[in-house]
């Protein structure tokens, strides 16, 4: 790969200019990290320190090109670079499915807790998108079989790269189809099942920020009325689909916490309970089947 040498001056000059146009620096150091390589505490001791020259990947020029296109057109920098990192590996990501968020690397966590490498079972991940749990839950148990569906076919084809890639040596089967529908044949025999589903409500996508609501896909957003369509029809069947004594885990919208905690109950799941994101917010809900 090509490196280009630019003082320390020149790049946060550059740096400066393109914020004086609007963006949040937060974003600008992401591509200059991702997009140009380099890395965050690299630049932060350009700041205390601007006298150093350093190397980048890319010509500032084409990353204020890319900057200028997420500003001016809304669009997400993740999608003009193609990809995002997450947990340990980055992904490709695309308008086919959801920008994997950070909160959901709890969700990742929370099965890590529980399951070890030598995990023997079944896992699924139900409304997979570009493969991130899939991915995740692939590498870190080698030994188990894993389920990855999704209802759409743009975001199979995502994920199904992914796994190519990233988990090459895996043993993971994707299906086009609608929650539990497609794992029939397993169903009774799947140990942990992982779920981010769509869940904010309708009336809640058109206040969305455009960035979010105009370039990822609605099937990945939209909960129905009250957001809770999909835990109604995941959590109704779970208890079918799950051997006995095996996990859910589901990620849920800031409000959910208490209704999506009642389906599991009322289901008949034991040991249920929530699970907090970084800000403190109940964002995850876990149950075991009985
Ligand atoms: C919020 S995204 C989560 C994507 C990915 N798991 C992640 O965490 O980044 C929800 C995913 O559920 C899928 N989905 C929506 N309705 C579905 C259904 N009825 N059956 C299966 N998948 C569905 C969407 O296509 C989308 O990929």
């Amino acid at each position: 790969m090509e490196t280009l040498e630019f003082s320390g001056e020149e790049i946060l000059f550059w740096r400066k200019k393109l914020l004086s146009n609007g963006g949040r620096a937060v974003d600008l150091d992401w591509l200059l990290d991702l997009g140009g390589g380099l890395q965050w505490g690299e630049l932060q001791k350009l700041l205390i320190d601007p006298s150093q020259s350093l190397t980048l990947d890319q010509s500032l020029d084409y990353l204020a090109s890319l900057w200028q296109e997420h500003i001016d057109k809304q669009i997400p920098l993740q999608h003009l670079l193609g990809r995002c990192p997450w947990r340990d590996f980055e992904l490709e990501v695309s308008s086919a499915a959801l920008i994997p968020r950070q909160e959901t690397e709890i969700l990742m966590e929370l099965a890590l807790t529980r399951f070890d490498k030598n995990f023997l079972g079944l896992w699924a991940d139900l409304g997979t998108g570009s493969g991130a749990l899939a991915v995740d839950l692939a590498r870190s148990f080698p030994h188990a079989e894993g389920h990855a569906v999704d209802c759409s076919q743009a975001a199979l084809s995502l994920a199904s790269r992914n796994l190519k890639r990233l988990a090459p040596l895996s043993n993971v089967h994707l299906h086009l189809g609608s929650w539990w529908q497609p794992l029939r044949p397993w169903w009774g025999k799947i140990g942990l099942v992982l779920a981010n589903p769509p869940y904010i409500p309708t009336a809640v996508l058109n206040r969305l920020d455009p960035i979010v609501r105009d370039n990822e896909p609605h099937l990945a957003l939209c909960g129905g009325p009250d957001g809770l369509n999909a835990f109604r029809k995941i959590i109704g069947r779970a208890s079918k689909a799950i051997v006995n004594n095996g996990w859910l885990m589901l990620e849920h919208h800031h409000d959910q916490s208490d209704p999506v905690l009642e389906l599991l109950i009322k289901a008949g799941f034991k040991d249920v309970c929530y699970a907090k994101d970084l800000d403190g917010i109940k964002r995850f809900a876990l149950g075991r089947n009985k």
